[in-house]
């Protein structure tokens, strides 16, 4: 599917507000469905995702199917001109099912057979369970297939988790089989499985790794996290090609995790090249004490460049976030006046075209109950949390042509999932404090504070339109990516990598070549050794220009040159005086890098310096204050600058000169800016 046709048929020129329903809950209540409707039409909600887990409501029992409520919900949200995601109910399943047909409940990695219950656990490798979500599905795009309120398939919910069960096993000796030419010497060897005698004869005695069996064979954890991912997406096909086999007009998304889950489970970025739309769900922990509003902020901006880099930088949805309390977070935090609204926009700012959430009415029970939704147990449309819904929805109206809009970075910074995987395996040199999700967000925030947008993407992405790439702890570098580094750097690119990279292949097999592996030649540095610090510890570094010093920590990588130039040196222990910053001049572009793991005060002056050198510049020419940011999206006429301030105060921002024109937040306006706490405001120039 295009992404005109996308664009056109799912935004067409507006922005989406909405959430998750559940109207399937409240079929007893008949009333509820009429009052939701009327306060969706009062908050200015133009979307809702229905039948995310209605799998019991349409088929109550095996082959007996209902389908005359969602109809009427369905008719009902388009004639009052509510939009409909509509969703494959394969999130969670019957009873009926699980209890019938226990292959398809999940088995644990210690061999514990689930039973009924919960959701997103079902084993995707059973044909039982793919013979019944393809029922289900058929029965669904048929009988919806004309219905001209249906804008987008929701593929399932989160899909997540693994299963261990002798159907999954049996997969995964055959997906090895075909990775390795069914050759078990080749395997042997890329598992490295002379170590401890653990060389395998025979596919058929390969099992998944196990807390009670195997989990210290890299290469094999690897590959069943490759494997996950592959089934689970093989699975979402069986799904995915019913739907378009019968509606192919509709596009189709299916939403992932947040940070909760990143980079631990599936890979986003292969499940993401079988859907037309990238949708995510968002559950920052605002106003929290251990992280300041604006980091948080980062964080979830950062998750949010992750998503717009999935599918290119093309519009993507922000299918869940809570209006209020996220239960499930240790603490139910509420969101400050204004909060809500600016999440919303934040949402808007990295290039999604909708704000959603979840959920659209607290149900009356069960684990969500006390979860933030728009509407509470006491359906009121006096709440402050209501009424912020439908602020921030009436903005959202004002802000259509936004929809048309992209957000274009020339930096890209690479997080990127079988490194996670890699490093979270590796033993040394810190093991508890690795850090590479954190590692890459600190980077992250120096860019996120200057107003400069940055595509957060894999190490397979082409880097010829960026300027800079940033690559912290590169410690997985597969085949070619060195090669492509080099090349960028040779077309004047500036790379920037730090310790803990180049280390292994993509078999989580160490290079031979010396550290930093295939990166050694682009970055000029030979790493011989890497010393890991206690907590507490410290070593500082002396910036050779400046006579600045940082204090560093946990990790210190001692480099010997072989071209590069020291920027800064080790301060104290044996390693004095040796290299912790480098530069290589590579071609008509540099590579630095960064030895070790530094203050945030060391990040803040490096990437003043790194960032006006390289002329890489922010949205904005003035410096921001703290805790706002400002993000930039364009079409071929105008430029859109979304201004967020994540702190409790009043803040001013110095506009560049020149006339702005008004979106949203404040009239048209030149100079100073001043924005309330937690304030926003929206404006546009030629
Ligand atoms: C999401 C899930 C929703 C809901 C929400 C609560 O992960 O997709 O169904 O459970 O969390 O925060």
């Amino acid at each position: 599917m295009s992404e005109l046709k996308n664009n056109i048929k799912l935004f067409g020129g507006a922005l989406l507000h909405g959430a998750d329903y559940n109207p399937e809950q409240w079929l007893h209540m008949p009333d509820v469905l009429d009052e939701d409707i009327a306060l969706m039409k009062k908050s200015n909600c133009n979307v809702m995702a229905i039948n995310i887990f209605g799998w019991s409501s349409i088929e109550p029992r095996e082959g007996v199917y209902h389908f005359e409520d969602l109809d009427r919900v369905i008719n009902k949200l388009y004639e009052n001109d509510i939009k409909i995601i509509l969703a494959t109910p394969t999130g969670a399943r019957p009873n009926w099912l699980s209890k019938k047909y226990i292959e398809t409940n999940r088995v644990t990695e210690t061999g514990l057979r689930c039973k009924s219950g919960l959701r997103h656990n079902h084993c995707y490798t059973s044909p039982i369970f793919r013979e019944k979500a393809r029922c289900i599905v058929e029965k669904l795009a048929t009988r919806y297939k004309k219905h001209p309120g249906i804008i987008l398939w929701h593929i399932s919910n989160e899909f997540e988790g693994e299963c261990h069960c002798p159907l999954c096993q049996e997969a995964f000796r055959n997906w090895l089989r075909e990775k390795y030419d069914h050759d078990i010497n080749k395997l042997n060897i890329a598992w490295w499985t002379k170590f401890w005698s653990h060389t395998y004869v025979d596919f058929d005695e390969i099992e998944s790794p196990s807390s009670i069996g195997e989990y210290w064979v890299h290469g094999q954890n690897i590959d069943w996290k490759r494997f996950v991912t592959y089934q689970t997406i093989d699975y979402m096909k069986e799904e995915i090609k019913i739907i378009r086999e019968i509606t192919p007009h509709i596009p189709i998304t299916t939403n992932t995790h947040d940070y909760v889950h990143l980079g631990r489970g599936i890979n986003y970025w292969e499940l993401m090249k079988h859907i037309d739309i990238v949708s995510w769900d968002n559950y920052p922990k605002w106003h929290n004490n251990t992280i300041e509003n604006w980091a948080s902020a980062a964080q979830s901006g950062f998750i949010h460049d992750i998503n717009r880099a999935l599918k290119g930088g093309q519009p993507y949805l922000m299918m869940e976030s809570s209006p209020s309390a996220t239960n499930w977070h240790p603490v139910a935090k509420l969101l400050r006046p204004g909060m809500q609204n600016l999440a919303g926009i934040q949402a808007i700012a990295h290039g999604s075209n909708s704000v959603q959430y979840f959920q659209w009415r607290k149900s009356l029970g069960s684990f969500e109950k006390f979860h933030g939704a728009v509407v509470d147990h006491y359906s009121s449309d006096q709440t402050r949390v209501f009424k912020e819904v439908t602020k921030l929805g009436e903005a959202l109206s004002k802000m259509g042509e936004l929809s048309n809009t992209r957000v274009k970075a020339k930096v890209a910074l690479i997080y990127d999932w079988e490194n996670f995987w890699g490093i979270d395996d590796s033993i040394a040199p810190n093991a508890d404090k690795k850090a590479y999700f954190e590692t890459c967000v600190e980077h992250y925030k120096q860019f996120w504070k200057r107003g400069i947008s940055v595509d957060v993407i894999s190490m397979d992405v082409a880097l010829e339109a960026y300027d800079m790439v940033i690559a912290p702890m590169l410690y997985m570098v597969k085949d070619g990516v060195g090669k492509r580094i080099e090349t960028f750097c040779e077309n004047g690119g500036v790379f920037l990598t730090t310790y803990w990279s180049g280390i292994v292949d993509e078999n989580d097999l160490c290079f031979r070549t010396g550290r930093p592996g295939p990166l050694r030649n682009v970055l000029g540095i030979w790493s011989e050794e890497i010393d890991a610090l206690y907590e507490g510890e410290q070593n500082h570094i002396k910036m050779l220009t400046t006579n600045e010093r940082y204090q560093t920590t946990l990790f210190c990588d001692l480099v010997h040159l072989e071209g590069a130039q020291a920027l800064a040196v080790y301060e104290e222990d044996f390693y004095s005086g040796r290299p912790s910053l480098t530069r290589n001049v590579y071609g008509k572009g540099y590579a630095y890098y960064i030895c070790s793991r530094n203050e945030t005060r060391f990040f803040d002056d490096f990437y003043e310096d790194l960032l006006t050198q390289h002329g890489v510049k922010g949205a904005l020419k003035n410096v921001l204050p703290k805790g706002v940011t400002v993000s930039k999206r364009s079409n071929q006429e105008k430029d859109y600058y979304i201004i967020q301030n994540y702190t409790d105060c009043e803040q001013v921002v110095i506009l560049d000169e020149g006339t702005y024109a008004s979106v949203f937040g404040v009239e048209t306006h030149c100079g100073n800016l001043t924005l309330s706490p937690y304030g926003y405001c929206v404006l546009k120039k030629k």
